[in-house]
């Protein structure tokens, strides 16, 4: 049974950045109730009104994994360690994107799946065997009866958008070899609790997986987690290496047991967390509405660093318009010059020009503080001002 907890309100397709045009034709946008839910059986965390796969993923879809150079770091590491430990005949990754991950492989041993068709261009134009299209049996029929068996699937950030999680591990077992891996990766459910950092929530996020709901999800399809790596990208995120049950070459890594125990302590399998939480997210709202109110009623302006689709979570679940921010910065070539949704604060490409006009800024893309302060270490010496709700709402002190 799913048993909602959190409501954060109406809600615009997260992505859905607007035009100009948009703006002027008043173009309707899509809206949904934002609600989160606990399922009781398989303890796994969801949203509870979806918006198709097809709608979200299309064309114009913007993200680019690239635009983070945390991101890049992150993936290029894992390369060389899946490489050095693994040494793969053939890795298929789901939900490539722009090939920030894939990239660091071989192409003739690598097979991208990216349903965004302007992006999955991207690795097709570099020689990578890209299907454009979305995750299934169906697909997965298709790769195989071309490929050889794959030994490796990676995915980092997409399995947790996608509702079907049946028929996403079903696939997966019909393409990975006897002895293959699975190596997902999001956002950690313990995180997002500890940090109170809700914006995690949004029409893509179906899922915050956690080890105690992966675990048992998994374990129908003849899966089980060996190993976890906690990673702080993207505020925190969950690693999990994954192989068959029927393969008993290899153990189960002490960090599994870690990472369950963490979890059950913090209270992950009980309902009364989420209430408890639903309790600190409300108080969060409060927080950071009096702050920008403190802030405008001194007559300050305020930028946005990063308009993150986790932000259109914020500031439509706390009201924070145009009239407080005046305009965001993004490096992401598809959100620069549009409006965000809801909210419609226009989106400006990053100058260093334009954050040193200013004294306040809103964190947009606060999983990436550190690289952001470091390149804003300027501004920070300056007396410039970043503002926060993660894992509270305030203004950070430098
Ligand atoms: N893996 C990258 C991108 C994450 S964004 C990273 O971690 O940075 C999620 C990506 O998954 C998008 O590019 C989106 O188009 C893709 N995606 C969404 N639903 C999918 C599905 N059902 N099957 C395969 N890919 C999907
Ligand atoms: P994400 O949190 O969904 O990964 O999005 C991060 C957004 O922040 C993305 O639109 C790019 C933007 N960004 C910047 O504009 N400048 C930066 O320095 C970084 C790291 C991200």
């Amino acid at each position: 049974m799913i048993k909602k907890f959190l409501n954060l309100g109406k809600q615009p397709l997260a992505n859905n950045y607007l035009t100009k045009n948009d703006l002027k034709r008043k173009k309707k946008q899509i809206f949904y109730t934002l609600e989160v839910g606990f399922n009781t059986s398989n303890k796994l965390v969801s949203i509870t009104n979806t918006v198709s796969s097809k709608k979200m993923f299309a064309n114009d879809y913007p993200y680019r994994s690239s635009m983070s150079k945390t991101i890049i770091t992150s993936f290029k590491k894992l390369a060389k360690k899946i490489v050095n430990q693994y040494h793969p005949n053939l890795i298929l990754e789901i939900g490539s994107n722009d090939g920030s991950f894939i990239k660091n492989f071989n192409k003739k041993k690598s097979i991208c799946v990216e349903p965004c068709g302007d992006v999955a261009k991207t690795t097709k134009k570099l020689g990578y065997q890209t299907y454009s299209d979305f995750w299934n049996l169906k697909l997965a029929r298709k790769i195989k009866k071309k490929n050889k068996n794959v030994d490796i699937v990676y995915s980092a950030n997409t399995l947790s958008h996608i509702l079907d999680l049946k028929s996403v591990f079903k696939s997966i077992s019909y393409i990975l070899s006897k002895n293959g891996i699975l190596i997902i990766e999001d956002p950690s459910l313990l995180e997002c609790l500890k940090k109170t950092s809700y914006d995690q929530f949004y029409n893509e996020h179906i899922y915050v997986f956690s080890l105690c709901g992966i675990k048992n999800f998994i374990k129908k399809f003849g899966f089980e987690v060996f190993k976890i790596e906690t990673l702080n990208i993207h505020g925190g995120s969950l690693r999990f290496y994954i192989k068959r049950i029927k393969n008993k070459e290899i153990k189960i890594n002490n960090s599994v047991k870690i990472q369950l125990k963490k979890e059950l302590k913090f209270g992950l399998h009980k309902f009364s967390t989420y209430i408890k939480y639903k309790k600190k997210v409300e108080k969060s709202k409060k927080g950071l509405q009096r702050i920008f109110k403190m802030i405008k009623n001194q007559n300050n302006k305020i930028i946005g660093y990063g308009a993150t689709a986790k932000s259109v979570t914020v500031l439509n679940y706390c009201g924070i318009k145009n009239d407080t921010i005046d305009y965001f910065m993004d490096t992401t070539p598809g959100k620069i010059g549009k409006y965000m949704p809801g909210t419609y604060i226009y989106i400006k490409g990053y100058k260093k020009t334009l954050i040193k006009k200013n004294k306040y800024c809103y964190l947009g893309a606060w999983n990436f503080k550190n690289e952001i302060f470091k390149k804003e270490k300027n501004f920070i010496k300056n007396g410039g001002k970043f503002i926060t709700h993660v894992p509270f709402p305030r203004i950070i002190k430098n």
